[in-house]
């Protein structure tokens, strides 16, 4: 408004320095009121009644040992005029001049008046060997007071900004013109369209604020994705990249017959001990029976062998078939897929499948365990591969994320042979570290699903959790998972590209 009405009375304001601005908006020098000026120039701009343009002033400011160089002279000149005239009384004391001017100044000063010949040595004391001095400090700080600059120009402002005697301060300034729709009044202007301006006709003859185009907005209360559902995404991404399709895995439930059975693993194995698997209580507490002829051969393969194998010798029984559990692999899932590829209309097809979802452990739990993760899992079938094949394919598939450094190393699993660990070296902790596990599905396994004796199936799995918190930098599991999660972290941590 004070813009407005001096503009309505001068056509022009040159320099809004000169402006009266009211006490209560604060110091014209300060930065707030000068952002606050432009503030309220921006939106008179935006109306058309004004336009401005903005100039910039470097100032320079004496800091405190500045000023007060400017009112009593530069260390070295009151040290010199401490001294006595040579000759005339006697040298001053070092612990005098001390007292005189104080301890700073009489070290500071006694080493530039020394070198500008202003004073002299004389016993254990100093004189003076000059009548008269030019103190050019205080005159040159003297002129920053008054002009905020320097005559002689900026390396001198510059030496005197590096003896901190003067900061430098940008001030905001502007020229303010008439716009093609200045009043002297502000007035309100419509920012929506309204039904009652619609029916009145009053539309036409409104006038609208324009749209701000750089206005920021405000932030929206947005769901966001978990770090886990992040990175599953990206791995998701890799897969697809690949040819490989998704496996439906919405079940954690899973006879013992899936997890178990049909992967050749005994039912005497300790992974299939309490300690180690949840079981279902009640409700039901067990399944139906699993499809009757592949029963039979998984039965007979378990407990006589076939086909080369002399099986576990051991007995199998169907009340340990039908227990419900909570699976404790994916693997579950992919040995009954393979039994629906095995066995679809039009025989077995070569077919890659992977899936990425949550399996459970009785577990002790600890800083980098739950008894809930997720497994990332990868099945190839097709005739006639390979273990270079299973190494080929994993190290395309860690490559993708960024991981080319992998070592393999002999390791056990009750459904494939040869199993191999993998392993990666991690650059921070300068050591190999596992980050998976895989394998050849074992004969002994795949026949009784019903594939052709020539297909063979290699399959690899990892947590979805361990790379989650390597690439996040977490190092406890439960900040990642659990109640004391942080919703603002989980809103903030960043989309993942391996
Ligand atoms: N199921 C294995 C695990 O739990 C991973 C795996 C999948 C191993 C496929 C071999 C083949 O660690």
């Amino acid at each position: 408004q004070l813009v407005l009405s001096t503009l309505n009375a001068t056509e022009i304001i040159e320099d809004t320095r000169r402006l009266n601005i009211p006490e209560e908006f604060g110091s014209p020098n300060d930065q707030e009121t000068q952002l606050a000026l432009q503030g309220a120039l921006n939106s008179l701009q935006s109306k058309d009644m004004i336009s401005y343009n903005i100039n910039e002033q470097i100032v320079h400011v004496l800091t405190p040992e500045g000023s007060q160089i400017a009112r009593e002279g530069s260390h070295e000149a009151r040290v010199w005029s401490a001294a006595p005239f040579k000759g005339e009384h006697s040298p001053l004391k070092l612990s005098d001049l001390k007292i005189k001017v104080g301890e700073d100044t009489s070290k500071i000063g006694q080493g530039r008046a020394f070198k500008n010949g202003w004073i002299g040595k004389e016993g254990d004391g100093i004189v003076k060997l000059m009548r008269s001095i030019d103190d050019k400090t205080q005159v040159e700080l003297q002129e920053i007071e008054s002009y905020g600059t320097l005559k002689a120009g900026d390396k001198a402002l510059a030496e005197v900004r590096k003896r901190k005697l003067a900061i430098q301060r940008k001030y905001l300034w502007f020229t303010v013109k008439k716009g093609a729709n200045f009043r002297s009044e502000i007035e309100k202007l419509e920012t929506d369209l309204t039904v009652e301006m619609l029916s009145s006709g009053s539309w036409k003859t409104s006038k609208y604020k324009k749209y701000n185009f750089d206005a920021e907005g405000t932030p929206t209360n947005g769901g966001a994705l978990h770090p886990l559902l992040k990175v599953r995404e990206e791995f998701r991404n890799i897969f697809f990249e690949m040819g490989f399709a998704e496996m439906p895995t919405s079940n954690y439930v899973e006879s013992g017959f899936w997890n178990f059975d049909a992967l050749f693993v005994p039912q005497q194995h300790p992974a299939r001990d309490l300690q180690d698997t949840f079981y279902l209580s009640e409700d039901p507490s067990t399944s139906l029976d699993p499809p009757s002829e592949l029963y039979s051969k998984v039965a007979t393969i378990h407990s006589i062998g076939g086909n080369g194998s002399t099986g576990y010798r051991a007995p199998f029984l169907k009340t340990e078939s039908t227990k419900l559990l909570l699976r404790t692999h994916t693997t579950a899932r992919s040995a009954n897929m393979l039994y629906d590829i095995a066995n679809q209309p039009g025989g077995f097809k070569p077919t890659k499948m992977f899936s990425i979802d949550r399996v459970f452990r009785n577990e002790t739990m600890d800083a980098t365990h739950l008894a809930e993760f997720h497994q990332v899992e990868g099945v190839v079938a097709d005739r006639g591969l390979t273990l270079g094949d299973l190494i080929g394919f994993m190290q395309t598939f860690f490559g993708k994320m960024g991981i080319t450094n992998l070592r393999f190393k002999p390791a056990y699993n009750p459904y494939t042979e040869p199993s191999l660990e993998i392993f990666a070296f991690h650059p921070a902790l300068k050591k190999w570290v596992e980050i998976g596990n895989s394998g050849m599905f074992r004969p002994e396994m795949l026949e009784p699903l019903g594939l052709p004796s020539d297909v063979r199936v290699h399959g690899w799995g990892l947590s979805l959790e361990r790379p989650t918190m390597i690439r996040y930098g977490i190092n406890n599991i439960r900040t990642l998972v659990g109640h004391k999660v942080s919703i603002e972290s989980v809103e903030k941590s960043s989309a993942v590209r391996f």
